[in-house]
């Protein structure tokens, strides 16, 4: 890509690098498609910051760019007893909105309307009549797509945070719209790490490479305004993460002095840190509820990797004042907020060490 701007740049959408294979594997995926020849939904995979979101965005114009219909939804913004529920009806909201005086349209509104109504009623995956309302939400948007358009493609992000059973539904409904011939599939993304689903393509996303680094720390300041010792700075502190790049490249670049060196990187660091950690956890460490703010704390103390959970809540002496499952919510809320991850044999390790430094700062 030797073009100074490219096109979305023009369009001033934020510049995607190094995903080329991955938006070439969503958008061949579209293609097959169009050509009625079914296609598995893909669900994006990867750590918090590595770029999911953004690479669904991009997708997602791509695929309109195609002439595809798509919608967003997130599960993130759903309070509903069903989020996953919630954020499909949302995507399919938006198409509707791509069609509004249509009387198709107005009919699909009132499915959607109906069917979220019956599933605020309804207990809980896995009872009676509950995949109804996602197949039935997903046909009548896929007939829809087919009488007038080339397609839909609905992109629902965070979907770590649907249970399994919504997650398995949801995928398999998208499925079987495709395969019985319906131009309509799910991009899905979530966290890595949750269990498998046999009925999606798993897309892994991997932080950024070397060259995919520069090139995203040169889009935020021209490369006259880096010396070589900052790229190599930030490319070590980012370890490839988008969200880091952007956040150490930031604010090295906020110090206002050019070139930026590898110093001027490290002076921005702690900054860096503080607005990562309030990106990533939702809060400041200092800032997060007691019992997790003191569970992060013990988990940092203990070194950070591979602490077993026990011996942490020990170290607080949260076993002898809650008892297991209090300390266990904690964990499990640290986890769901990005700053630690769970593996077998009930161990934890921090996530990034931006966090480990924010928290030992703190104290
Ligand atoms: N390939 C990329 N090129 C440029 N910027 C990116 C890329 N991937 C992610 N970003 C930026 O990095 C930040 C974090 O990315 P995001 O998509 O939110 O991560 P995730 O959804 O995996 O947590 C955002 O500001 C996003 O715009
Ligand atoms: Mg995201």
């Amino acid at each position: 890509m030797n073009d100074r701007e490219s096109p979305a740049q023009r369009r001033g959408e934020p510049v995607l690098v190094g995903r080329e294979r991955e938006l070439d594997t969503i958008v061949g995926g579209l293609v097959q498609l169009g050509r009625r020849q079914g296609a598995k939904p893909v669900v994006v995979e990867g750590a918090p910051g590595v770029g999911k979101t953004a690479l669904l965005q991009t997708s997602a114009v791509r695929a309109a760019d195609l002439g595809w219909a798509v919608g967003h939804g997130s599960v993130r913004s759903q309070r509903l007893c069903s989020a996953a529920y919630g954020a499909l009806a949302d995507s399919v909201a938006q198409l509707v909105a791509w069609r509004p005086g249509s009387r198709e349209a107005a009919s699909l509104a009132d499915e959607v309307e109906r069917q979220a109504a019956a599933s605020a009623r309804e207990a809980a995956p896995g009872d009676e009549g509950w995949s109804g309302p996602f197949t039935d939400l997903l046909a009548a948007a896929a007939q829809l797509a087919d009488d007038h358009h080339r397609g839909i493609v609905l992109c629902l992000d965070d979907l770590q945070l649907a249970s399994g059973d919504e997650l398995a539904e949801i995928i398999e409904a998208a499925g079987s719209i495709s395969e019985a011939g319906f131009p309509a599939t799910l991009l899905g993304a979530r966290r890595a790490g949750g269990a498998a689903c046999a009925a999606a393509e798993g897309l892994v996303l991997q932080p950024l490479d070397a060259e995919a680094t520069t090139a995203l720390v040169v889009s935020l300041a021209p490369r006259e305004a880096w010396t070589d010792g900052a790229l190599a700075r930030i490319a070590e502190l980012a370890g490839g993460y988008p969200m880091l790049v952007r956040a150490y490249a930031g604010a090295a670049l906020r110090r206002g002095r050019t070139p930026v060196d590898a110093s001027e990187v490290d002076a921005g660091r702690a900054d860096a840190d503080r607005a990562l950690c309030a990106e990533l956890l939702g809060a400041e460490p200092a800032q997060l509820p007691g019992p997790q703010r003191r569970m992060l704390q013990s988990i940092v103390g203990l070194g950070g990797h591979q602490v077993p959970v026990a011996e942490a809540a020990r170290d607080l002496g949260a076993s002898r004042s809650f008892g297991p499952p209090t300390y266990l919510a904690d964990v499990d809320a640290l986890v769901e907020r990005g700053a630690v991850v769970r593996s077998a044999g009930d161990l934890v390790s921090i996530t990034f060490p931006f966090v480990a430094r924010a928290v030992i700062d703190q104290r």
